[in-house]
């Protein structure tokens, strides 16, 4: 394999051979983008290449996505009244700032990448040794194989949508068609991200700066026919509004959709330039951003539109152009693409981070773990993540697969505001560089605990129950392979293989 001769002669970290002859010159770590940066050791250093402007990117480029697009009819449809919908739509923007204030806290205390993840294993250790691991395991479990590929998938399905959808003005868009365009996204996303850290960044700057104009338009537009007195529909204020929980339930999920990812740079700590201060920052910049841009967003399709031809209308965006932009309502379709392309790549990006954190405790496969020599890209959990992202495009409906997924999402959101509990407990002199107000993740763990438990006693369908047991089948792979250690031998000369083909070497945590 690419002229390695003298195996037993190389050194080993973690039990591994270190390929040396691929790596050349041990050098210290560069700033540039490829060039070395093996270690003395033989292992690879994670470059930090985000600072405060990329990692708050990374935060509001991958919550913008499709959601602020589709979902203000969903929330509309559950809350009755414009008044009543706007109130829903800052209330997410606060569930979503209260969560990620929470994981500012922990990201500057727990200063590895793999946010929930690396949480949940330290917080466990409070738990009797044996298990101690098991919560952070099974989240590994059901976002490595789940939730992390599905989020991928959906967020490109959306953009193969919007992509191809105007040239069928008159028709259904063949769905063969979107998927493969689909499915060119998600390729061409993961090249980005295994070509460089420094490359997948830029695209991710880009694109936010690119929605972030795009939400200006909208706002502009919605503003602009305000002040031409259009506000008769924004006056209707509580008109209607819905008394029924269970439907306001429904609002909320519909805009917390529009808010996920604000977890998002907790999964790249490590590669975040002085984190102790820029996560914080990043978060308390990025969240309340999307929060106005949504919020306004808003406010301009009611400008335009009544709350009737909101809930009649498939894509708010698009009728909302179709009156305002007349001929020029062809850039609606462009900015839900540009926007849908930059969260697929902060998806993938965020994603991959997550599986290298989980392999690196051993919680997957090492070589997972591995990271390219020179690009400092994690390419194996690069390329699982695409390829389960991939292979969920084929059978169809990835949105129902995310409906009841999405409760997962919420326990293990849950189960960390427990963690900030916890580790107050356990660890009370550990420095906190931020310290959240302690009602601040109790609140959140209540609202967790909601949204886990509504959605199956509205409505108890069976595919919870399937979503469960998948959530608990992770521990069918727990028990023997890290519970009991057992080695699993023919992983080895795999893993040589993958190390050679992929260039890739173990890699450490070192702390800022
Ligand atoms: N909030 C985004 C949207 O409105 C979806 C985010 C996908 N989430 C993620 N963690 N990658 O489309």
């Amino acid at each position: 394999l690419l002229g390695i001769k003298d195996y037993d002669m190389m050194p080993e970290v973690n039990g591994n051979k270190i390929y040396s002859n691929l790596v050349s010159e041990p050098s210290t770590p560069d700033s540039s983008d490829s060039g070395n940066v093996v270690m003395e050791d033989g292992t690879v250093k994670v470059k930090q290449k985000l600072g405060l402007l990329s990692g708050t990117a990374l935060i509001v480029g991958t919550m913008i996505g499709s959601g602020i697009f589709i979902s203000p009819k969903g929330v509309i449809a559950g809350t009755g009244s414009v008044a009543l919908s706007l109130i829903v739509w800052v209330a997410c923007g606060m569930i979503s700032l209260f969560g990620a204030l929470a994981y500012a806290e922990l990201g500057t205390l727990i200063t590895k990448s793999g946010a929930e993840y690396a949480y949940l294993l330290e917080a466990g250790k409070s738990l009797p040794k044996t298990v101690a691991p098991v919560p952070a395991f099974l989240f590994s479990w059901v976002s490595v194989f789940v939730l992390k590929p599905s989020l991928f998938a959906v967020i490109s399905l959306s953009f193969g949508i919007y992509v191809i959808e105007p040239f069928y003005p008159n028709c259904e868009a063949p769905d063969g068609l979107v998927k493969i365009v689909s499915v060119l996204c998600i390729c061409m996303v993961a090249a980005v991200n295994c070509h460089s850290v420094a490359l997948a960044t830029r695209v991710q700057n880009f694109f936010t700066v690119a929605k972030l104009l795009a939400v200006l338009v909208i706002v502009v537009g919605g503003f602009y026919m305000m002040a031409k007195g259009h506000t008769e529909h924004i006056r209707e204020g509580f008109d209607d509004t819905s008394r029924n929980p269970s439907t306001i339930a429904l609002a909320f999920y519909d805009g917390l959709w529009a808010y996920d990812g604000w977890n998002n740079l907790n999964y790249a700590t490590e590669e975040l330039k002085n984190p102790y201060v820029n996560l914080p920052r990043a978060i308390m910049l990025g969240i309340p951003l999307v929060t106005v841009c949504y919020l306004l967003t808003n406010l301009s399709y009611l400008a335009v539109m009544s709350k009737e031809t909101l809930l009649a209308s498939n894509a708010v965006a698009a009728t909302w152009g179709e009156s305002v932009l007349g001929s020029a309502a062809v850039l609606i379709p462009i900015f839900v693409a540009l926007s849908t392309f930059g969260a697929a790549n902060g998806s993938c990006f965020t994603g991959g981070r997550l599986v290298y954190a989980a392999a690196r405790e051993g919680h997957l496969p090492e070589v997972f773990s591995y990271i390219h020599i020179r690009k400092a890209t994690p390419l194996p959990s690069l390329l699982l993540t695409t390829l389960i992202a991939i292979l969920m495009m084929i059978p169809g409906d990835i949105f129902s697969l995310i409906d009841f997924f999405s409760f997962a999402a919420w326990l293990f959101y849950g189960g960390t505001m427990a963690s900030v509990i916890v580790l107050r407990y356990s660890r009370p002199n550990a420095p906190r560089p931020y310290r959240v107000p302690t009602i601040i993740p109790i609140v959140v763990f209540i609202i967790s605990v909601y949204l886990v438990v509504a959605p199956i006693i509205q409505e108890p369908r069976i595919e919870f129950l399937y979503a469960s047991l998948f959530i608990l089948s992770g521990l069918i792979f727990y028990i023997p392979f890290v519970g009991f250690n057992v080695n699993l031998r023919f992983l080895e000369p795999i893993t040589t293989f993958l190390q050679c083909v992929l260039e890739v070497a173990p890699s450490k945590y070192e702390p800022p």
